[in-house]
């Protein structure tokens, strides 16, 4: 399943193939596969997902920066669907130094990859070395550093259990209106801050509403550069550009 021939192949197939069925084909392929799922509208893969496999993994990274809202929306998901989802938190002793030291802003002053690092990145690559896979909702049309990402990817930025981590994008191919297409017809459970103007929702600090014909990225830490907006979760991303 890890050498790059296969990966070729099966992103191949995968350009003719629904995400409901690469969700299916990869928790055949990774049975330990886990859903990252962010408390937005990346919800539509779960939601794909417990159709085909109702005890699949989920886990979301809280930060302890989220929108009130969002705790309610990922609590809701969790018992609508009897989600088996794991809550990782950060770890303390570099949590409790970096706001020693910096305070509870410092990524308005610092740029957020230090905070990042601490709330997101080191608690999901703890995660990741238990698995063989991740699936994200990453889609291309979010952001121009994601416009070349594929379904199928080793993943260059973190390690599984046994070294080789596959990371999925069952979403890549689909628009941003094709995930709210999905979540109206399907009566899929959205987080509310969709209906106040937020399209793209992260740490409530670092997020804030788009206005009409903004992109949707425009509201994740605004204050900087488009160009560099990945938090360390999708970094490799940075290197395909
Ligand atoms: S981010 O890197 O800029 O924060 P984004 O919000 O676009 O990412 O989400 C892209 C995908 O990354 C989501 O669909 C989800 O799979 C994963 N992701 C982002 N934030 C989280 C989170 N807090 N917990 C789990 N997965 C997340
Ligand atoms: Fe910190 Fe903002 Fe990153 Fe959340 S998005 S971890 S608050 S810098």
């Amino acid at each position: 399943m890890s050498d790059t021939i296969q990966i070729d192949k099966l992103n191949e197939q995968a350009q003719e193939l629904e995400p409901r069925e690469i969700l299916a084909r990869t928790l055949e392929l990774l049975p330990d596969a886990a859903i990252a799922f962010s408390g937005a509208e990346d919800v539509a893969l779960v939601a794909m997902a417990v159709k085909i496999k109702p005890d699949v993994a989920v886990f979301t990274l809280d930060t302890g920066r989220l929108h009130p809202q969002t705790y309610r929306f990922i609590e809701d998901v969790r018992t609508h669907y009897r989600l088996n989802l794991e809550i990782l938190t950060p770890e303390r002793a570099g949590l409790e130094a970096l706001v020693r030291e910096k305070g509870l802003f410092s990524f308005y002053r610092d740029g957020h990859e230090e905070c990042c690092e601490i709330r997101k990145i080191r608690p999901l690559r703890r995660k990741l070395a238990e698995l063989d896979g991740w699936i994200t909702g990453q889609r291309r049309d979010q952001s121009p550093t994601r416009n070349r990402v594929p379904v199928y990817q080793m993943d260059a930025s973190f390690q599984g259990r046994h070294g080789d981590l596959v990371k999925v994008n069952p979403l890549a191919n689909w628009s941003l209106k094709q995930v709210w297409d999905y979540i109206r017809l399907l009566e899929v459970p959205y987080n509310p801050l969709h209906d106040q103007g937020f399209i793209s929702i992260g740490c409530e600090p670092c997020t804030r509403a788009v206005g009409p014909g903004q992109h949707e990225r425009e509201g994740r830490w605004w204050w900087e550069e488009a160009t560099i907006k990945e938090c360390g979760l999708h970094r490799g991303n940075l290197n395909d550009h």
